[in-house]
């Protein structure tokens, strides 16, 4: 037990996080907003470290909707570039601790130096057995359902593939998350209360935490707090707790 009285034998198997909050905590400040996207990239290093203590498996961090294209192209161009300088300054922490990293979303799609870096990043960590980091970039609920049925009906076209054979493990199989457990716990910091086209399939039946922390300011204690809140949660999956 820690000073937040989490139970270790009962840490969320996967836990996910809606890093969110950069522009207001930049906007106190008076500072660009792209200076809170840095703030908010310097605060995953130590979320990292305290998911690997606790022993959490899975830990997804949302740092890119497919929705957030709608901001300035300074903004948005900022974003990637600090995620290049990110990804190739924790590279080597990442292998030597064993990190698996794995991108949710369409990546392809980001600027060819984030791409370039990112594919390095994923190179590099694919036969580590630690902590599985999944960042979702360019990622949104709705286009990888959309995705998956994409791919569904390519497969049916080429005959490998029949309406009796779809069921939840073939759809979940289809995700960018296949072969990784549901979510069972999703943070989101910054006061908002909303999904925002995070994990809609993966987090059915997730518990949410709600902080009002910025995100730049998301500190190991806070994720210590909102997992002892998960474990005062009753979680009955539609059935009648024992
Ligand atoms: C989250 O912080 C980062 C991204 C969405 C990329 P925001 O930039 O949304 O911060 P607020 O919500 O404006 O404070
Ligand atoms: C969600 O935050 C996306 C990320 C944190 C990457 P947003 O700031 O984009 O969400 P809304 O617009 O407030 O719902
Ligand atoms: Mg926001």
């Amino acid at each position: 037990m820690n000073s937040y009285d989490i139970n270790l034998e009962k840490v969320p198997t996967h836990i996910a996080i809606i890093m969110d909050g950069n522009g207001r905590w930049a906007k106190s400040r008076f500072l660009p907003r792209t200076a809170g996207h840095k703030a908010g990239v310097e605060a995953i290093r130590e979320v990292i470290k305290e998911s690997q203590r606790l022993g959490v498996k899975h830990l997804t961090l949302y740092a890119f909707s497919t929705e957030n294209w709608k901001r300035s192209i300074a903004e948005v161009s900022g974003i990637f570039k600090l995620l290049v300088t990110y990804v190739n300054s924790e590279l080597k922490e990442l292998v030597e601790n064993n990190v698996k990293v794995t991108v949710l979303g369409d990546y392809r799609q980001i600027p060819s130096d984030a791409e370039k870096s990112l594919e390095k990043t994923l190179e590099a960590t694919k036969n580590n057995t630690g902590l599985r980091f999944n960042i979702a970039l360019n990622y949104g609920g709705r286009h990888e359902i959309v995705h998956a049925v994409q791919q569904a009906v390519s497969l049916a076209r080429q005959g490998t593939l029949t309406p009796e054979a779809v069921d939840e493990a073939l759809v979940d199989s289809l995700m960018y998350t296949a072969g990784q457990p549901p979510v069972d716990l999703i943070i989101r910091p910054s006061g908002e209360q909303r999904i925002s086209n995070f994990l809609l399939w993966q987090g059915a039946y997730a518990e949410f935490v709600f902080m009002d922390v910025l995100w730049p300011d998301f500190t190991p204690g806070d994720l210590d707090r909102a997992i002892a809140e998960f474990q005062r949660r009753s979680r009955r999956f539609g059935g009648i707790s024992s």
